[in-house]
């Protein structure tokens, strides 16, 4: 128990309301049995994402008051610049309000036009600026990645290697615009990439000339797992491990709402001088000025002291063992998860726990419902709905290989007694799974990548 025991004490409390079945019943008929729609007051425990739900610690705190809100050349600016070139091994910083506008920089950049680019898994914010650029976007991992029930890959969130070299001889290599390696895989479990396929990816895109770029969401739980599952990092620190990893590429972006242990922010960091100068001009048009980049002094300095506090040890070890409780208990009681458990949160398989639910009745939206019914918990669908498409011409469903019920686990916010009442609840819905039935959709937007966010579902 020691490794999943905290090492923080708890200074400042948010009180949490416990609500009954019948509310919650009440509610979800409301939301259109959506969780994206549901009061965040109603809910007792919110594992919809890891994403600007961290606690700040108490350096984070008193560093927030000592943000220097100048428009340019920030003093804050300077202290996040050294402390991302501390743990990035890079030189060139552009700070901006969020992932996702980093990403809209790098996308602008890097994708092009009728050009591939090669991902484990893109994200769906990446997908939608490429999209929107015309870009091709192709998911290139492992195959046991998709495999929710092989426990014994260490690192499925790798590139298939033998794929995109097909892909570059097949269309040659002036065919592919970028290779974007996300780590950790978020959309099969938070699963970790390896330090050899990092390098192995990087060379072969090198040797083609084609760029890559890191998406560094969670880059210290990625190193963690390096440290901890590949020869010859045993003994490395987390810092050699981070800054060996991005040796391997010449962009990276972050969100800096999830391993940057802060509620906004988000990261441009380049070795590329001449990429610098685009992405700072970019940056001005759409984020602010180059040394806030959309931010406040004050959430730079926070952002400067928790990417710090991001890669300590002793945090990693009581994190991503706080992940694997929760996956052990629910692995007692028979209920089905991708495993190994990933870096920030557990991956319910919904096919597998529900197996009379056809996947086009949305087996694991399902089950999002059935947890937040039965004990106040919301999790997230990540399967049918978040990721199915349509094909453009017949117009029937294309159902994704993934098809789960996501629980983010927040950093430093639940404890351990937390996680057992999300394991007993989903104990208690495995025990009735057969008297669950599907779901129907009833309602969705124009935009179908998007169309979780606003859905309507009925009960069938
Ligand atoms: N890249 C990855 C791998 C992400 O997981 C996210 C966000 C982003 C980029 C975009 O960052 O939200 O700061 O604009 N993921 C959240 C999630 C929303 O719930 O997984 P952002």
């Amino acid at each position: 128990r020691f490794m999943t025991a905290e090492p923080f004490r708890i200074k400042m409390v948010e009180r949490l309301k416990k609500t009954t079945k019948e509310e919650r019943q009440k509610w979800l008929k409301d939301a259109g049995y959506n969780a994206f729609k549901i009061k965040a007051e109603n809910v007792y425990i919110d594992c919809i994402t890891d994403s600007g739900t961290s606690a700040m610690s108490s350096e984070q705190w008193s560093a927030l008051m000592l943000g220097d809100e100048s428009y340019a050349g920030s003093k804050s600016f300077y202290k996040l610049e050294e402390s991302v070139q501390d743990i990035f091994g890079m030189p060139y910083v552009q700070p901006t309000h969020q992932g996702r506008a980093a990403d809209f920089i790098m996308a602008k950049l890097y994708a092009k036009e009728g050009k591939y680019a090669i991902g484990n898994m893109h994200f769906d914010t990446f997908r939608g600026n490429a999209e929107v650029l015309g870009a091709l976007a192709v998911d290139y991992v492992v195959d046991n990645g998709k495999d929710t029930a092989s426990p014994s890959h260490p690192f499925k969130g790798n590139i298939d290697l033998s794929k995109m070299e097909k892909l570059i001889e097949e269309n040659g290599s002036d065919q592919i615009s970028v290779v974007i390696i996300t780590v950790t895989c978020n959309n099969n479990g938070g699963q970790p990439v390896s330090m050899q396929n990092i390098r192995e990816v990087s060379n072969l895109a090198k040797s083609y000339n084609i760029p890559v770029v890191i998406d560094a969401a969670r880059l210290s739980e990625n190193a963690y797992f390096i440290q901890q599952r590949e020869d010859g990092y045993h003994n490395k620190s987390i810092k050699e491990i981070t800054r060996e990893m991005f040796s391997y590429c010449e962009t990276a972006t972050m969100s800096s709402k999830k391993d940057g242990l802060v509620n906004i922010g988000g990261l441009f960091v380049t070795r590329n001088e001449d990429i610098l100068k685009q992405a700072q001009q970019l940056a001005i048009v759409h984020e602010g000025f180059i040394t806030y980049g959309g931010l406040a002094g004050r959430d730079l300095e926070a952002l400067a002291v928790g990417l710090q506090e991001g890669v300590d040890e002793q945090y990693l070890e009581y994190r991503i063992n706080q992940a694997k409780y929760l996956g052990d208990r629910l692995l007692e009681q028979g209920i089905p998860i991708i495993e190994p458990t990933g870096g920030h949160g557990v991956y319910v398989d919904g096919r597998r726990f529900f197996p009379h639910i056809p996947q086009n009745e949305f087996p694991s939206q399902r089950l999002v419902v059935a947890l937040y019914e039965e004990a106040g918990v919301r999790a997230v669908e990540i399967g049918a709905c978040a990721f199915g498409s349509k094909d453009p011409i017949t117009g029937e469903d294309i159902l994704p290989d993934v098809e789960t019920m996501r629980i983010a686990l927040s950093r430093r916010v639940y404890t351990n007694s937390h996680m057992d009442v999300i394991a007993n609840a989903l104990g208690e819905i495995y025990k009735n799974r057969n008297l669950y039935k599907g779901m129907k959709l009833v309602y969705e937007g124009p935009i179908i990548s998007l169309r979780h966010f606003t859905a309507g579902f009925e009960l069938l």
